[in-house]
């Protein structure tokens, strides 16, 4: 396994819509391998591959209930549910962050890295973050979804704020 490098926002290949994968051979192994190693050390909540510079339709999102990584593989969003409100950020756009609305609870289905296909849902971060990198795939970013990235006090009230309501819960 090996690091990639994460490119950043203003780089060509985050805007542009990524080919299926067709070929469930060793390299999209490393691809994901890298991808999982990558993230890991970034501790992020998910990455798609055009983050990484590959223009594919593979991602990773971080299942919250069990804290694995999820490997997606030509995924598509088939159902959501509700909607949430909160905080949002991106490897590739680094120290920033915004409030978007995405739905509470999404389910995809998608390819496994031997090509099964197999469905996944998820809520709260989980569901936000299959949002997220889906939409990597198709040259989205959730830049486009926010009126202003926060400010450092906003995002420290944001922080406070959901912390109270976290307490508030126990
Ligand atoms: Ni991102």
């Amino acid at each position: 396994m090996a690091l990639r490098k994460i490119v950043e926002i203003g780089e060509d290949c985050l805007t542009k819509v990524c080919r299926p994968v067709t070929q469930f051979n060793r390299r999209l192994h490393v691809l994901l391998d890298d991808m999982a190693e990558t993230l890991a050390e970034a501790n992020g909540a998910g990455l798609a591959a055009p983050q990484v510079g590959v223009l594919r339709r593979v991602c990773l999102v971080m299942d919250e209930e069990t804290e694995e990584y999820i490997e997606l593989i030509n995924p598509e969003i088939i159902a959501v549910k509700g909607e949430q409100t909160g905080l949002e950020g991106c490897l590739s756009v680094p120290n920033k962050w915004g409030i978007v609305t995405r739905p509470a609870w999404v389910k995809v289905r998608a390819q496994d890295r031997d090509g099964n296909w197999f469905e996944a849902e998820g809520e709260g971060l989980t569901a936000r973050c299959f949002c997220h990198e889906i939409e990597h795939l198709d040259g989205h970013l959730y830049v486009e979804h926010i009126d202003h990235f926060l400010s450092e006090e906003e995002l420290r009230d944001y922080l406070e704020r959901e912390e109270a309501e976290a307490a508030g819960e126990e």
